[in-house]
C-alpha cells in the first residue's frame, strides 16, 4: 500500500514526539548508516541461527548488531522491546500483528510464526510445526536431522480422569522439551496454543475430548499444572513476573463462554452466548482466572462466539478489563483463527468493515490476529485481517499507533522471555534425540493407564489372569482402531502406535473360538470433534446390536471397552448380566493398546474417575444445547447442568465415578468444625433462601473480595485399602453449602489428591481448605461470598458405596 498523506503526517508526528518527549516513546528512527537495503531471506532463521541477536546473522544482512540496543542482553527486556518497536515504521508494525508475522528485516527482525499446538503432545496442527514425512516426501533427507514423530499423550479428557496434578505437570514438561528440540532444529515454534480449558457445559459438545471435563475447579487445576509444566524454568519461578524467562509459552483458550461448535445450524462463528454474570463468574471464567493468576500463563485466546451480543475478541471488558486489568496477564491475547475476519465477513456484528473489525479488536485488548488459511479477497491473496487492513484503519483514524505499540510490546515481551532473541543456554542443545525418548513414552503409557475408568466389574470378572485365560475373542470397531481414533485431535504422528488388539495379543492368543469375549466399541472423531457437536449420546445402533448379540451368544459374560471423549448412554449394558465388565479408555494416544491390556490383565489397577457426568440420552431431550444456564430453568422445564446443579434420574454414571480392583474405605480425623469469620465493618451480603426457611441469620454472607481469607479447615482423610491388591485412589473432596440457601450448587469440588495405597494398608491424606475458596458460592449478583450456616465437607468414594462427611459451621461475626 502506498503511503497516503495521513501516513506521512503520522510519521512526522512520531518523529516530533521522539525528539521532544522526555520519556522514551515508541517511534521510528533513522537507521545507522551501515544499514543495507538488500532483502534478506525472511522465511526462517535457517539452520545456523536459533536466536535473533546473533552478530553474524546481522552482519550477513549488512547490519551492525551493536547499533541495536534491543540486542543488548544487559538491558531489561522492557527497554529492549521499547527499542525494537522504536525502530519500526507503522507499516512494519502493522505487518507484525498477524500470526505469520512479517518481521522487520530492515532492522534485523526476522518473521516469526506464532501458531503452534501441543494439546497432548507436539502437534502438526498449524503452519509452524514441520514433521518430516518420509513417506509422502521421499526427497534427500541425508545430512540433516529428521523428526517424523513426537510423543502423543492420552487426550486431555483421559488425563483429567487421572485427577493427578503431578501427571499434568509432567506431561507439560515433556511436551515443552520436545517442542524446544523441534525449535532448535528449525521445525517448530516457541508459542503453543494449548490447553483448551472450556468447561463441558453440555454432554453433546464435540470438543469434550480436548478438555479437562465439566468441573471449573478441576479444569483450572489442570490448566495451572499443564501451563507450569510448559512454561516454568527451574530457578525462575519468581522475580518480576513480566520478565520471568519461560521454556515455552502456553495459551489458555477459548475465552469465553465458548462451548457450542455446530448444533442445529448454530455455529461457533455466529453463536451469541447469552450468559448471566453469575454463570460467568462461577463457571465460564473460573478456569481462565486460575490459569492466569495461579498458572501465570503467557497467553489467552479469545473465542469466535459472541458473549451477550459482543464478539469475544472485540470485548474490551472481557479482554483488557478482566484478563489484563483484573487478572494481570503477563503475555499476549490472540484471536481464535479467523475470529476477526468472521466479525466482518459473516456480518455478525454492527456491519463493521474489515478495518473497523481490526481496529476494535486491537483496542479491546487483542494483540495478535490468527488466520486459518489464505483466502482470496478483492482479487488478491490475504491471510489475517490486522496486517492486511491495519494501515487502512490507521489512515481512517480508527486505529491508534499507541494501540499497535501496546500489542507489539505484549508480543515481543513474550518472545524475549522465551529466549527468541538470546536463546536459553540450558535448552540450546536439545535435539532430535530428546523427542520420543523412552522416558516420554513411558510417561505416555503411565498417563494412559492412570486415566482408564472401571465402570462395571460384576463378580470380579476383571482382571483376567493371562495364565488361566489362554485365549480371548476380540471384537468391535475399535479393536484395530487406527491412530486417527486413538490419538484424538490436535496431534502429531506418534512415536509408536499400539492398537488395543496388539496390546491384548501380547498376553493371550486371540481366537474366535475363545470362551471369553472382549468388545472394543465407542465413537470417533466423525461423531465428536471440533466443529461438530453430537446429535445424541448413544452408541451407533448397529454397535449396540452387535454387543448384545455377542453377549447373548457368549457362554460367559463379556468385557466391554468404550472409546470416546464425551459420555455415552450405555444403559443397555449397565445392568446386563451377560456384560460383566465395562472400561472407559477415552482416546488413549499412541500407547493406548498397551494401557488397555495392562488394565485388563491386572498389571495396572485402574484408579481413574469420570471427569464429567455420563447422562442418559433422555437428558438432552429435555434441554437445547443453546440454553446457557447452569441452574434449572423451571419456566422452560430445563434441568440443571453438570453434577453441581443436576441430581435428577437421567444420570447413568455420575461425575467422579470409577471403580477399582480393590476396596477403599475412608475415615476422617474430625466429625465437625466451627469457623468464625469477621464481617469487615459489618458489611454483609444478602442471600436467597428456600421458601421453607423461617428465620435467616443477621449476617447472611461475606464478600470474599473484602476479606483477608486466611481461615482454613484442616483435616486428614485416611484411606484404607481393604483388599489384597495395591492401587491408586483419588480422594475427591467436595463442599456443600448450607441446605437452606437457595440456588446454590448441590456440591462442588474443593480439593482432590491421587494417592497410592498398598494392599491392606492405610494412607493418611492431609487437606487444608481455604474457607473462602472452598466454601465460597456465587450469589445472584455474581459476588463470591461465604454463606453463614452449616456447610458440609464430603469425601465420596468412586463407587458411591462409601463416603464420609462432616459439618463445618461458619459464623460471621459482625
Ligand atoms: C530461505 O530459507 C529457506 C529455509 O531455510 C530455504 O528453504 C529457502 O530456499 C531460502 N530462500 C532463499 C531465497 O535463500
Ligand atoms: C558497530 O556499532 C558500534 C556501536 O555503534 C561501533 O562501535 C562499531 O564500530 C560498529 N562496527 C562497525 C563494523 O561498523
Ligand atoms: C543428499 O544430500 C547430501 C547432503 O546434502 C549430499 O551429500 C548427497 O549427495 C545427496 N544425495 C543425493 C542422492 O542427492
Ligand atoms: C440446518 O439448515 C439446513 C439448510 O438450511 C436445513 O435443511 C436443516 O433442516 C437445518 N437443520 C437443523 C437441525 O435445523
Ligand atoms: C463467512 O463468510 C464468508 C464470506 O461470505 C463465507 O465464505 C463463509 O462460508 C462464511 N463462514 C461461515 C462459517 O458462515
Ligand atoms: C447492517 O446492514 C443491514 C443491511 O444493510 C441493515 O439492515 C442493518 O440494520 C445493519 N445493522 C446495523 C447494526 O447497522
Ligand atoms: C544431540 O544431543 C545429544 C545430547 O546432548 C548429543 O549427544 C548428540 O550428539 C546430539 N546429536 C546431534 C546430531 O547433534
Ligand atoms: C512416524 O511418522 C511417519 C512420518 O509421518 C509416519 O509415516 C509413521 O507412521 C509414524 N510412526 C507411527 C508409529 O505412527
Ligand atoms: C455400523 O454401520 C456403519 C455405517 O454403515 C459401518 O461403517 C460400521 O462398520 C457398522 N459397525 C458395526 C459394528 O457393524
Ligand atoms: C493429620 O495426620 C498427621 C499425622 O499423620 C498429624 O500430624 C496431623 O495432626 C493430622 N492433622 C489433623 C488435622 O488431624
Ligand atoms: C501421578 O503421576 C505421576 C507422574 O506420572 C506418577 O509418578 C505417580 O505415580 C502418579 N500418582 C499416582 C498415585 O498414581
Amino acid at each position: 500500500m502506498a503511503p497516503s498523506p495521513s501516513h506521512l503526517l503520522l510519521a512526522l508526528a512520531a518523529l516530533l514526539l521522539c525528539s521532544i518527549s522526555p520519556i522514551p516513546v515508541a517511534c521510528s528512527r533513522t537507521l545507522p548508516s551501515t544499514a543495507a537495503t538488500t532483502t534478506v531471506n525472511v522465511t526462517s532463521f535457517g539452520k545456523a541461527y536459533t536466536k535473533v541477536c546473533d552478530a553474524e546473522r546481522f552482519a550477513e544482512m549488512g547490519l551492525n548488531m551493536s547499533a541495536f540496543p534491543y540486542c543488548d542482553a544487559s538491558l531489561p527486556y522492557a527497554d529492549r522491546v521499547r527499542d525494537l518497536i522504536g525502530w519500526m515504521t507503522v507499516e512494519e508494525k502493522v505487518g507484525n500483528l498477524g500470526d505469520i508475522s512479517h518481521g522487520a528485516p530492515r532492522v534485523g527482525l526476522p518473521p516469526y510464526k506464532w501458531w503452534s499446538e501441543a494439546l497432548h503432545g507436539v502437534s502438526s496442527t498449524g503452519p509452524t510445526m514441520l514433521f518430516d514425512d518420509l513417506h509422502s516426501k521421499p526427497g534427500n533427507h541425508s545430512g540433516r536431522a529428521t523428526v517424523n514423530n513426537a510423543t502423543v499423550f492420552a487426550n486431555v479428557i483421559n488425563s483429567a480422569a487421572s485427577f493427578n496434578e503431578t501427571l499434568w505437570n509432567s506431561i507439560g514438561q515433556a511436551v515443552s522439551t520436545e517442542a524446544r528440540a523441534m525449535y532448535n532444529l528449525g521445525k517448530g515454534g516457541l508459542t503453543y496454543w494449548s490447553p483448551n480449558i472450556n468447561v463441558v457445559r453440555d454432554p453433546r459438545w464435540g470438543r469434550a475430548l480436548e478438555t479437562p471435563g465439566e468441573d471449573p475447579y478441576v479444569a483450572g487445576r489442570y490448566a495451572v499444572n499443564f501451563v507450569r509444566g510448559m512454561q516454568d524454568i527451574p530457578g525462575h519461578y519468581s522475580g518480576d513476573p513480566s520478565a520471568r524467562p519461560i521454556k515455552t509459552s502456553a495459551c489458555c483458550k477459548h475465552h469465553a463462554a465458548y462451548d457450542v461448535d455446530n448444533w442445529h445450524n448454530q455455529t461457533r462463528f455466529t453463536y451469541d452466548a447469552r450468559v448471566s454474570e453469575r454463570d460467568m463468574a462461577e463457571t465460564f471464567l473460573r478456569p481462565f482466572e486460575m490459569c492466569v493468576r495461579e498458572g501465570d500463563v503467557s497467553s489467552v485466546m479469545c473465542s469466535y462466539n459472541r458473549v451477550n451480543g459482543v464478539p469475544a475478541c472485540a470485548d474490551a471488558r472481557l479482554l483488557s478489563g478482566t484478563v489484563r486489568g483484573e487478572w494481570h496477564l503477563n503475555g499476549y491475547i490472540v484471536s481464535d483463527c479467523d475470529a476477526v475476519r468472521v466479525m466482518t465477513d459473516n456480518a455478525t456484528w454492527l456491519n463493521f468493515t474489515a478495518a473497523e473489525s481490526s481496529a476494535v479488536s486491537l483496542r479491546a485488548g487483542m494483540d495478535l490476529d490468527c488466520a486459518e488459511s489464505w483466502i482470496e479477497e478483492e482479487g488478491r491473496p490475504l491471510r489475517d485481517y490486522l496486517s492486511e487492513y491495519g494501515m487502512a484503519a490507521v489512515a481512517q483514524g480508527k486505529m491508534r499507533e499507541s494501540d499497535i505499540d501496546n500489542a507489539l510490546t505484549n508480543l515481543y515481551m513474550t518472545l524475549m522471555r522465551l529466549g527468541y532473541f538470546d536463546n536459553i543456554p540450558r535448552y540450546a542443545s536439545l535435539n532430535e534425540t530428546d523427542v520420543c525418548t523412552d522416558e516420554h513414552k513411558s510417561l505416555a503409557l503411565d498417563g494412559a493407564r492412570q486415566g482408564i475408568v472401571l465402570l462395571k466389574n460384576d463378580h470380579g470378572l476383571l482382571p483376567l489372569d493371562p495364565k488361566k485365560t489362554l485365549a480371548v475373542a476380540v471384537h468391535g470397531p475399535h479393536a484395530r482402531a487406527p491412530e486417527k481414533i486413538m490419538d484424538g485431535d490436535y496431534t502429531g504422528p506418534p512415536c509408536r502406535y499400539v492398537t488395543p488388539r496388539q496390546g491384548i495379543s501380547r498376553d493371550v492368543k486371540i481366537s474366535h473360538k475363545a470362551k471369553m469375549t472382549i468388545y472394543l466399541g465407542g465413537i470417533n472423531l466423525y461423531i465428536e470433534r471440533e466443529g461438530n457437536d453430537r446429535e445424541d449420546l448413544l452408541l451407533p445402533k448397529n454397535q449396540t446390536e452387535e454387543i448384545l448379540h455377542f453377549a447373548q451368544a457368549s457362554p460367559t459374560p463379556i468385557i466391554l471397552v468404550i472409546l470416546s471423549g464425551g459420555g455415552i448412554d450405555i444403559s443397555f449394558a449397565q445392568k446386563h448380566p451377560k456384560i460383566g465388565a465395562i472400561l472407559w479408555a477415552g482416546y488413549p494416544g499412541g500407547e493406548g493398546g498397551n494401557a488397555i491390556a495392562d488394565v485388563i490383565f491386572g498389571r495396572y489397577n485402574p484408579g481413574g474417575r469420570l471427569p464429567l457426568t455420563w447422562f442418559k440420552n433422555k437428558y438432552i431431550e429435555q434441554i437445547p444445547m443453546t440454553s446457557m444456564e447452569f441452574r434449572p430453568v423451571p419456566e422452560k422445564g430445563y434441568p440443571g447442568r453438570t453434577y453441581k446443579f443436576y441430581d435428577g434420574p437421567e444420570v447413568l454414571y455420575p461425575f467422579g465415578y470409577g471403580l477399582s480392583y480393590t476396596k477403599f474405605q475412608y475415615e476422617t480425623s474430625t466429625d465437625g468444625v466451627s469457623v468464625s469469620l469477621p464481617a469487615p465493618g459489618g458489611h454483609c451480603k444478602g442471600l436467597s433462601y428456600k421458601p421453607s426457611v423461617a428465620t435467616v441469620p443477621a449476617c447472611q454472607a461475606v464478600n470474599v473480595a473484602d476479606h483477608a481469607c486466611t481461615e482454613t479447615v484442616s483435616f486428614n482423610v485416611s484411606v484404607t485399602n481393604a483388599g489384597g491388591r495395591g492401587g491408586a485412589h483419588v480422594v475427591l473432596v467436595y463442599t456443600a453449602p448450607p441446605p437452606e440457601v437457595a440456588e446454590a450448587p448441590i456440591k462442588q469440588v474443593a480439593a482432590f489428591r491421587r494417592v497410592f495405597v498398598a494392599a491392606r494398608s492405610t494412607a493418611t491424606v492431609p487437606f487444608a481448605l481455604n474457607v473462602c475458596k472452598a466454601f465460597g458460592i456465587v450469589e445472584r449478583t455474581a459476588y463470591t461470598v461465604v454463606p453463614s450456616g452449616v456447610s458440609k465437607v464430603l469425601v465420596e468414594n468412586g463407587d458411591s458405596s462409601s463416603s464420609v462427611s462432616f459439618p463445618v459451621k461458619i459464623d460471621l461475626s459482625v
